[in-house]
């Protein structure tokens, strides 16, 4: 496909999860053909994006003071005679569409995460007529439809998204209300989109949902991985993020025999007190998620967990958190993401009573996190010594380093020739730190 050469600027600033870096991305991707390149300046953009998320408080505050400043921005080009257009996207958008609209004037369009097939078409407008709005509720399969299977990956790692949505009602979250319902693009759909990446030098996929792992194409999750294992060049597969309940035999089983998914599984628990699990609506207790990863490590012995966490929901009790301190202690975390409760309006744990203090949240939270980072520094070192298949991401902070990934998601630094970029290599891990690896390559590479 040709493309006119970039004529235009477009910033996008990315807040929140790796759902928003897909979607940011795939905007970058139906944009290009209008002549949009990226820039890192916002000042210069003729087309500014924030994609915004919504899971915490004082994000909605967060968007309105950006927008401040970019409005400031705007102003700058409009007095030298330049234009620029704003748009919202991502869940504060789809939340708060008329609100931004009203209380920013400065915003020409608000696109909701369903919709952004038809950003060119709505830029287009917004340029004839200013203040056009977007209606946030189209079909998922519309836009995934539209967005269609080519990508301009920037890197050997890539994003694709095969499902969005949750139905799962967690009563202390929003996604169910700003993503919708579960939906799951088509298999041949994600297929075609996985080898247009591996024909352009993609090694890694990341497969991303809300609730991935209730992939409802043929097959599920695990049938899909495994037709994605056979393309040529793909060989490594992740994805993110899972719910305990939609670990099924036949994704397990995956886990102990298809060679290319990796090691590493983000399964969230949230707590570790089966009476805050029941109010937080989890639909597993503390013993059938402990019992879940034992299963998983029966499949896959070096299997490394990671998690979410959260404390302070209303009503935890010191000895409710003791209990995620328990859990917590007997799975091993590599990987976490620990976070004070936040109330969100408009879900059902928002009106509960006995919300917990601020300063008993800080201090679980503190609590929380010392445990989890000494668990994630005893990870890291018992790879000292071994050596481990790392694939090569981008140049590393040093001249003549590389940074690539173990297959724990680890990072890796390692002096290595450039051309190693792309190549998964054996390395020799000498160090360990709580964020990284280091290491030499285990064997002479030309
Ligand atoms: N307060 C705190 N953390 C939350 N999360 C989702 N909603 C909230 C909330 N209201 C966390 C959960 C989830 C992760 C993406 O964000 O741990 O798994
Ligand atoms: Fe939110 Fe729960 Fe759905 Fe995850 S599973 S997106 S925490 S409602």
């Amino acid at each position: 496909m040709s493309e006119p050469a970039p004529t235009r600027r477009l910033y996008i600033k990315t807040h929140g999860c790796q759902m928003n870096v897909y979607d940011s991305e795939r905007m970058a991707d139906v944009l290009r053909p209008l002549g949009y390149a990226m820039t890192e300046r916002p000042e210069d953009a003729d087309l500014v994006v924030l994609n915004t998320c919504h899971i915490r408080e004082k994000a909605t505050e967060k968007v309105y003071s950006e927008l401040g400043y970019i409005k400031q921005m705007k102003l700058a080009r409009q007095a030298a005679g330049q234009s620029m257009t704003i748009a919202v996207a991502g869940c504060v958008a789809q939340a708060e569409g008329k609100e931004i609209m009203h209380r920013q004037p400065a915003v020409d369009l608000v696109i909701g995460p369903q919709a952004y097939h038809q950003l060119p078409e709505l830029i287009a407008r917004t340029h004839r007529a200013k203040g056009e709005r977007l209606s946030a509720d189209f079909a998922p399969q519309a836009k995934f439809d539209r967005l269609g299977s080519d990508r301009n990956p920037s890197g050997v790692t890539a994003f694709l998204t095969i499902q969005e949505g949750c139905d799962k009602f967690c009563t202390f979250c929003v996604v169910p209300y700003t993503r919708g319902a579960e939906f799951s693009r088509p298999m041949d759909a994600v297929l075609a989109e996985a080898r247009s990446l591996a024909g352009q030098g993609v090694r890694e996929v990341t497969l991303l949902g809300q609730n991935v792992n209730a992939y409802g194409g043929e097959g599920g999750l695990a049938g899909l991985v495994r037709k994605l294992a056979q393309i040529e060049g793909l060989d490594r597969i992740r994805y993110t993020t899972s719910h305990p309940a939609d670990m099924d035999e036949a994704l397990i089983e995956a886990h102990g025999e298809v060679e290319a998914l990796m090691p590493y599984l983000h399964l969230p628990v949230q707590a570790g007190s089966d009476k805050v699990l029941r109010a937080m609506n989890r639909a597993h207790t503390a013993e059938s998620y402990l019992r879940l990863v034992e299963k998983i490590r029966a499949a896959r012995p070096d299997m490394a967990m990671a998690g979410d966490f959260i404390v302070g929901f209303p009503g935890e009790r010191e000895q409710d958190f003791e209990a995620t301190l328990q859990l917590v202690a007997e799975v091993g975390y590599a990987g976490a993401f620990s976070f004070k409760y936040s109330r969100r309006p408009g879900t059902p744990a928002a009106n509960l009573p006995d919300q917990v203090a601020e300063e008993v949240k800080e201090e679980r939270l503190a609590r929380l996190n010392a445990l989890l980072d000494e668990q994630q520094s005893a990870f890291n070192a018992s790879q000292a010594g071994r050596t481990l298949p790392v694939l090569f991401e981008r140049a590393g902070r040093h001249p003549g380093q590389l940074s690539g990934r173990s297959p724990y998601l680890q990072a890796v630094h390692v002096s290595a020739p450039d051309h190693l970029i792309g190549q998964i290599v054996p390395v020799r891990i000498e160090s360990a730190a709580k964020m990284s690896l280091a290491g030499a390559l285990a064997l002479e590479v030309a």
